[in-house]
């Protein structure tokens, strides 16, 4: 059951009615569930149950400290792709020892922070990656744990900008050339060979590019071991789509630990996941409040107090979100572009929705919990929004909406 459903037609989070939220708070706002965060943990982790495993949520999906400090307390480790992201880990109660570090531009800065901090592992992304967490761990006196992210060259047929595990992509070593790297990675001093990873896209609806994937990389750990190089665990990255529309069918998370397993059949590494969006898409949406509703001569627009700074897939993606009344009307519904006050055309939400709407409405983007708040922006000098989260009948304020003064504090005037 979603967290966020209608009673007596008013939609909740949990036990709490979304109005009261707009009244205490104010809109926008981003409003997660504990239950439903919690319990796609758990769903995540039974159903690898049969085989050792370690579940690192990627942060980048949503990085609030109070989510992090939530899948820590759960024991989950974490995914990073920056010194940032290390440091929100660590801020949140996150065990480094819990931590792999991918992406393909780790600076020196952030590679030596990572091995101060003692994190499991580095994706590590490139020969020239390799080469360099060599150095800057002998100059540390440390041995730096590594895998190699390995390109399996498969389609996940997604939407082409979060789709990773391609030839064409910047992303990972190339398969052809990983047994020659890690065969160097052998000779260095200051590197341990611990995995072997890959990620091959997000938003996948289909578990067999995941198979594809995973068999790939299983032949390389074969290759590996009669090469002499055993390894302690094989990460297989993130990437388990959900549903934002009918249409839409992705595996169940049944579905996806079954294709798995049976690809990993055999293997006694344990198994790393990265999992991002499965954790927390559905775990949140966004509450905004129509400011206007403008008739126009071909189009009905209702201008809302959300933006694309506020969710920006809309207009990155083209992305589909359910856009529901927080109050269900019985009035017949109309046609209209949902759109934000941005002073461009690409800022809309969600286009030719049937609704019955009035100005003051409050409306609901739905499972925006992942990639929503982490790609807000600032654009059009615009506050970021609130996010609460929602435990039974208590709210939590787990950060404060952004004044207008701190959106320049940083900034100076000319002598
Ligand atoms: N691991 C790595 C190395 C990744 O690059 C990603 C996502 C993940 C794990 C988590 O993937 P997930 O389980 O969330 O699919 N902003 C886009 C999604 C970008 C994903 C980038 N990498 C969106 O809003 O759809």
């Amino acid at each position: 059951m979603s967290a966020f459903a209608y009673r007596n037609g008013a939609l909740h989070a949990e036990d709490v009615p979304l109005r009261e939220i707009a009244a205490k708070y104010g809109t926008p706002c981003y409003i997660y569930s504990r239950a439903a965060l919690t319990d796609a943990y758990h769903g995540f982790d039974a159903a690898f149950a049969e085989h050792a495993h370690l579940i690192c949520y990627a942060v980048k999906a949503n990085s609030n400290l109070a989510i992090l400090n939530l899948f820590a307390r759960l024991g989950s480790g974490f995914d990073i792709v920056s010194g940032g992201e290390l440091a929100r880990v660590l801020a949140a109660g996150g065990d480094p020892r819990k931590v792999v570090f991918s992406g393909v531009g780790k600076t020196a800065t952030e590679i030596r922070d990572a091995l101060n901090a003692g994190i499991l592992c580095f994706n590590v992304e490139s020969a020239s990656e390799l080469v360099r967490i060599n150095q800057i761990a002998g100059e540390l006196n440390k041995v730096a744990p590594i895998s190699l992210r390995v390109n399996p060259d498969v389609d996940a047929k997604t939407h082409p900008y979060i789709a990773t595990g391609l030839k064409e992509s910047k992303f990972g070593v190339a398969y052809d050339d990983a047994l020659a790297l890690y065969r160097r990675a052998r000779e260095l001093k200051h590197v341990k060979i611990e995995g072997i990873d890959c990620h091959i896209g997000s938003q996948l609806t289909d578990v067999a590019p995941f198979a594809a994937a995973a068999e790939r990389v299983i032949e390389l750990v074969r290759h590996l071991r009669a090469d002499g190089v055993l390894l302690s665990h094989i990460d297989l990255g993130g990437g388990l789509g959900v549903q934002y529309q009918a249409e839409e069918n992705p595996p169940s998370i049944g579905a996806y630990a079954a294709a798995i397993l049976k690809s990993v059949a055999g293997c006694s590494e344990k198994l790393l996941f990265e999992p991002g969006r499965f954790l927390t898409a559905n775990a949140g949406v966004l509450l905004t409040r129509i400011e206007y509703l403008k008739r126009g001569e071909a189009r009905n627009f209702a201008v809302v107090d959300s933006a694309m700074n506020d969710l920006m897939r809309p207009a990155l993606y083209d992305a589909w979100h359910d856009i529901v009344p927080v109050l269900q009307a019985e009035n017949h519904a109309e046609t209209w572009e949902i759109v934000g006050p941005v002073c461009e055309s690409g800022d809309f939400l969600g286009y030719q929705r049937r609704l019955a709407i009035h100005e003051g409405d409050l409306l609901v983007i739905r499972c925006t919990g992942a990639y929503g708040m982490s790609m807000s922006s600032n654009y059009n000098t615009r506050p970021r929004a609130a996010e609460i989260m929602v435990d039974g009948t208590a709210m939590h304020v787990i950060r404060k909406r952004e004044t207008v003064p701190e959106l320049f504090a940083n900034e100076v005037l000319l002598p």
